[in-house]
């Protein structure tokens, strides 16, 4: 979704600005733009639709700056057109503004108080730059005091603001809620930012900001109101990443890149949270509050929920505590009726996507713990949860999540082997977790190496095809949910992921001459099931192919797994899935990374 980013005190503004809008094109967006004023006090504003690339073009020579903000725009308030991208300005073209989140009540504030405005656009965020400079210019407020009583009308509403005054342009102003800022503090200069991904040529030292908190930022200080209007000092943390793991170096795209990265992934998770006999090393306090609960709920969006479900088998068959896996934007006003003592567990890559945190604000009110499952440290779930585990994935930065699903299942694993043996519990006793999780890696590995053979399916049974099931039982029904996403999600095929009993109950209606229909069959129990499944959609024409574990494969089977524990088999027949969606984005052209409509981090509800 949207970015900011901002500097102040340097030369190289615009190159920062530009470089920090290109590490955030990942998030999606539709519409760029950034201000700058030189030493001279002049103001650059450029602003264009479409990719960044189309920016550039625009930043000549004459575009030179000391300090300056910009913002990537995924458009939520009016269409994407230039007016509507930021930064916003002030008619008399003293401020400007831009903003990541939602004003819920801007028409009430536009009719309210600036009934005798023209505006520009058709955004939310005009308003609030427009009120600032009617609260200076009109009511003689200074702008500190101006962009704190915007702040104070806007409710319930997320935001991170940044705002300059091109009268006073070395001073940054920061406003956060509900929305991700961080400052990066570097020598001789201070840059803003919605991720640090952005800022990582410029600093590896962050500063959180808390919801309700006020900034000022200049060049050599950084000034920090809390939402009581109180002085506090927030605490910095580093950020160990090397900026070249943001980079897709020889691969074409990002996607190739992380589905390639599962392996080490896995092997990276065994060495960080398994000791050398193989035992997990977690916190004591943790396990506890796990075992205390007679109830676990893991809450998720998207790729996470999907990788939640599997939690729920972990858990259950390990752990022996019946467990719910909630969809966060349903469950955050489901209003749900809980038992004595839930203990709920966040799934996600980003640790910002909002719906999650709607969930998380509200059992934090009623005093339950929790965990967040993230892979960025130091993101809004990690820092609001009782307990974090990183997943430690490197950052993932296409839109399809798929080494935080493989990294998630992994952790959760880990975990339901660690309560299970606190409890002594059979199962989690007799999983040696450190030899499945070898055993993943060399089977996704011997997965990934198949690419051939699956882009030759893609291009044979999904590059022209307009719908296609994936059909599976139990953790394979859960498996093809997920496999069914990816596949919609950056090829555009519509795709559904169906329980494969199921079916034949209405859907089966839908199959027709040529409808691909991918069976997932690795699970002993249910494969011979699924198999009749499949004959009844061949029955009415569907072309069928499967993803089989090696040791209930049959002959004509398209993909053949490597074992692993039956409770593990997501982390491998997911990758031909996840191949499968990419080879068919790639083969119709379109961007695999970026596909159309979606954002990286959805911090909007
Ligand atoms: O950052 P999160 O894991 O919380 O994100 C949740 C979903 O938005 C995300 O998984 C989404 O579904 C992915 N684009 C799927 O590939």
């Amino acid at each position: 979704m949207c970015g900011i980013v901002g500097v102040t005190g340097t030369d190289n503004s615009v190159s920062i600005l530009i470089n920090g809008l290109e590490k955030l094109e990942y998030r999606g967006y539709d519409s760029a733009g950034i201000l700058v004023n030189d030493s001279e006090s002049n103001n650059h504003l450029v602003k264009q639709t479409g990719d960044i690339s189309n920016l550039k073009k625009l930043v000549d020579n004459k575009v030179k700056g000391h300090s300056g903000i910009g913002h990537t725009r995924w458009a939520t308030h009016g269409g994407v057109t230039v007016e509507n991208s930021h930064p916003q300005f002030s008619n008399d073209e003293r401020f400007y503004l831009v903003h990541n989140g939602v004003i819920e009540n801007y028409k009430e504030l536009k009719q309210e108080y600036l009934s005798d405005v023209n505006f520009k656009s058709q955004t939310d965020t005009e308003v609030i730059v427009q009120l600032v400079d009617k609260f200076v210019v009109k009511d003689g407020l200074s702008t500190k005091d101006a962009f704190k009583k915007a702040i104070s009308l806007l409710g319930n509403s997320s935001y991170g603001f940044l705002l300059i005054d091109t009268e006073d342009p070395e001073t940054l102003y920061v406003a956060k809620n509900k929305s991700p800022l961080l400052i990066g503090k570097c020598d001789g200069y201070n840059v803003v930012c919605s991720d640090s991904v952005a800022m990582l040529n410029e600093t590896k030292t962050f500063m959180e900001i808390e919801d309700g908190d006020f900034l000022i930022v200049k060049p050599n200080s950084v000034f920090v109101e809390d939402k009581n209007g109180k002085e506090v000092t927030r605490d910095t943390f580093e950020v160990d990443i090397d900026p070249s793991e943001a980079d897709k170096g020889t691969y074409p795209n990002y996607m190739l890149k992380e589905v390639d990265e599962q392996p080490n992934v896995m092997r990276h998770l065994a060495s960080k949270y398994l000791d050398q006999d193989g035992m997990p090393v977690i916190d004591k306090k943790l396990l506890d509050d796990i075992n205390k609960s007679d109830r676990l709920y893991i809450v998720g969006a998207g790729t996470s929920y999907h990788a939640g479900l599997v939690g729920k088998a972990l858990f259950e068959k390990m752990v022996k505590i019946p467990t719910e896996v909630v969809v966060s934007s349903e469950f955050a006003y489901a209003d749900p009726l809980l038992p004595n003592k839930p203990f709920f567990i966040f799934l996600s890559q980003s640790g910002e996507t909002a719906d999650s945190r709607e969930v998380l604000s509200n059992i934090n009110k009623k005093g339950y713990s929790s965990l967040t499952i993230t892979n960025v440290a130091n993101s809004t779930l990690s820092r609001e949860a009782t307990y974090t585990l990183l997943l430690e994935a490197g950052p993932e930065i296409s839109v399809a999540s798929t080494k935080a699903y493989t990294a998630q299942i992994a952790l959760e694993a880990i975990l339901a082997k660690a309560v299970g043996i606190s409890i002594n519990n059979e199962k989690a006793n007799n999983f040696d977790i450190k030899q499945q999780l070898g055993l993943v890696a060399t089977g996704m590995q011997a997965v990934i190496e198949e690419k051939q053979q699956i882009e030759e399916i893609a291009n044979e049974y999904f590059v022209k095809a307009n719908r296609a099931f994936y059909i599976g039982r139990g953790i394979d029904y859960y498996v093809s949910m997920e496999a069914s996403l990816k596949l919609k999600e950056i090829s555009y095929v519509q795709a559904e992921g169906f329980a494969s009993g199921e079916l034949k109950h209405g859907t089966i209606a839908l199959i027709e001459e040529g409808t691909p229909v991918i069976g997932i069959i690795s699970q002993d129990k249910t494969a011979g099931l699924t198999r009749s499944n499949l004959e009844e959609t061949a029955a009415r024409g569907a072309k069928i192919i499967t993803i089989a574990k090696q040791s209930i494969a049959k002959d004509g089977d398209t993909f053949i797994i490597p074992d692993v524990d039956e409770l593990l088999t997501p982390l491998v027949t997911v990758i031909p899935a996840q191949l499968l969606a990419y080879y068919t984005s790639l083969n119709k052209n379109l961007n695999v990374d970026r596909p159309r409509n979606l954002a990286k981090s959805v911090t909007v509800q």
